[in-house]
């Protein structure tokens, strides 16, 4: 019988489940959505029951659908969503609370708080990251100062943290029987707990932010076999783990220091392999933990991460009911030539890297009697090339390695508008590889290299080939001119009040 590696992809909107052949090929991919619950401005919450029944409803549909049996499963991989942060009872698996989201900023008092005494990067030079609503320590801090009881119990080791991938692979190994309570080093670097050098938990930062020991999660390797899967799909070994957008750079197999991918999902993620020392940012960015394979270094990146792309047409479409669907955006911008001056700002969540602004808000500016509707569609879509080139040009700054070509994937790349509007922007090519579905390949290519269904990089490299490629085209005075009215309108939405 053939044998193939599996992947739950848990991401911000949906769990998927996808399962790959040798040559990166998709066997099956089943998907369900999930709810978004925003109980007020700024506060972004799941419903962790929900994502795990999920996560076994399309783990059960795709081996129905393609009649596997979990025992055709090699392996599998796990990638997920980072940051987004529960607690939950050892004994009985129910959560204190519902998982705070990675764009959730009700924290942002705790963040202006800690900010005051040292600034913003006064943990910089440990974690990598600089104190932002976005990350977990200051999200589970929120939880154990807001839910009754938690901190006790934390305390007395009878509630538990994690990321998704923590509570997944404890759901999946047991629950309450047994259950494994981990995590990886990418996903352990995005909590601000973890030191970078040692990728251990750091009891300075622990310290700070009043965290007890007793609740966190073993730190692991990205490709190991952490344990097996029970009941229902009893048996699977589980052997990689990556947070959702490493694991697009793994699956890129951006491998080599220099090599960078942007991932073009609800925001972008546009991450470069810088080898195996951390680099620090001066720019904005966040050095983080690319991958780790087991009994080898670690290997690190920068990334430069924007909250709100894809949302911002999901935005369109739910709030505005501008557009029927998402795909419709691109034939709405295509009815103009260009912005027509619009240029919008999607400060939703505040603004990530490069700015670190809590308190942006959103802004639409140059309107005038002249703009229309495909100028806002325009403008939508222009506002994720414009972000990334400005997270790319920090990159190219805090590592000396200019960016060659940017390697593309996410749901904006079937956007050509965009692709050559981006390639545009950056003066850089834009290439979209044949597999598109990067960050779940990651995660099954972390799975099947540790249990010996690839057997080295090289191989997972010889998987990779070009789809498309789009090639810069744009008059220099041009790019300048646009380039410096949308850095213009960003510092107009910084720090809004009312
Ligand atoms: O840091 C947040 C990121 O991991 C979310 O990615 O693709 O689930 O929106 P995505």
């Amino acid at each position: 019988m053939s044998q193939y590696v599996g992947a739950i992809d848990q991401g911000t909107t949906s769990s998927r489940f996808i399962v790959f052949d040798r040559a990166g090929r998709i066997i099956v991919c089943k998907q369900r959505e999930h709810a978004q619950i925003y109980p007020r401005p700024g506060q972004v919450e799941h419903d962790p029951r929900e994502i795990w029944t999920n996560t076994q409803a399309v783990m059960r549909e795709a081996l129905d659908e393609a009649g596997l049996e979990p025992s055709s499963l090699l392996s599998v991989g796990i990638t997920n969503q980072r940051e987004t942060t529960l607690i939950w009872d050892r004994r009985t698996g129910e959560p204190l609370h519902n998982a705070l989201v990675w764009q959730d900023t009700r924290n942002d008092r705790l963040v202006a708080e800690f900010a005051r005494e040292g600034g913003r990067d006064r943990f910089r030079g440990i974690t990598g990251l600089p104190l932002a609503s976005y990350f977990s320590g200051l999200k589970l801090r929120w939880l154990l100062d807001h839910v009754e009881g938690a901190r006790e119990k934390a305390e007395a080791g009878d509630v538990l943290f994690g990321n998704i991938d923590t509570w997944l692979v404890w759901n999946l190994t047991g629950g309450p029987d047994g259950g494994l309570h981990l995590t990886d080093v990418t996903n352990a670097s995005r909590t601000q707990l973890m030191a970078l050098d040692t990728l251990a938990w750091d009891d300075g930062m622990l310290a700070a932010f009043g965290i007890p020991r007793a609740m966190l999660p073993g730190i692991v390797s990205s490709s190991q076999v952490y344990g097996e899967t029970k009941a229902p799909f009893a048996g699977v070994p589980i052997a990689g783990i990556l947070g959702d957008q490493q694991a697009a750079l793994f699956g890129q197999t951006c491998f080599q220091p220099g090599e960078a991918k942007n991932t073009y999902g609800t925001g972008c993620f546009a991450l470069m392999n810088t080898g195996e020392a951390p680099v620090p940012s001066t720019c904005g960015l966040v050095t983080t933990v690319g991958y780790k394979l087991d009994g080898k270094p670690a290997v690190y990146a920068l990334e430069g991460s924007i909250a709100i792309t894809g949302a911002l047409v999901q935005w369109l479409r739910d709030n505005l009911g501008m557009i029927r669907d998402s795909a419709e955006v691109e034939t709405l911008a295509a009815t103009v030539a260009d912005n027509g001056d619009v240029y919008f700002v999607p400060a939703f969540s505040g603004l990530y890297a490069p700015h670190w602004n809590e308190g942006a808000r959103g802004l639409i500016i140059g309107l005038t009697r002249y703009a229309n509707r495909g100028h806002i569609a325009r403008a939508c879509l222009e506002a994720t090339a414009f972000q990334t080139r400005e997270v790319l040009e920090a990159m190219e700054t805090d590592s000396g390695i200019p960016v060659r070509e940017l390697r593309s994937d996410g749901g904006m790349v079937a956007n050509r508008t965009l692709m050559q509007f981006q390639a545009d922007i950056l003066d850089v090519p834009v290439v979209r590889p044949q597999v598109a579905e990067t960050t779940a390949l990651g995660a099954a290519y972390a799975a099947g290299l540790a249990t010996g269904y690839w057997n080295s990089l090289d191989d997972l490299v010889r998987n990779w080939g070009v789809d498309q490629r789009w090639e810069p085209d744009m008059d220099p005075a041009q790019r300048r001119r646009i380039v410096s009215a949308w850095g213009r309108a960003v510092k107009r939405s910084f720090d809004w009040t009312v």
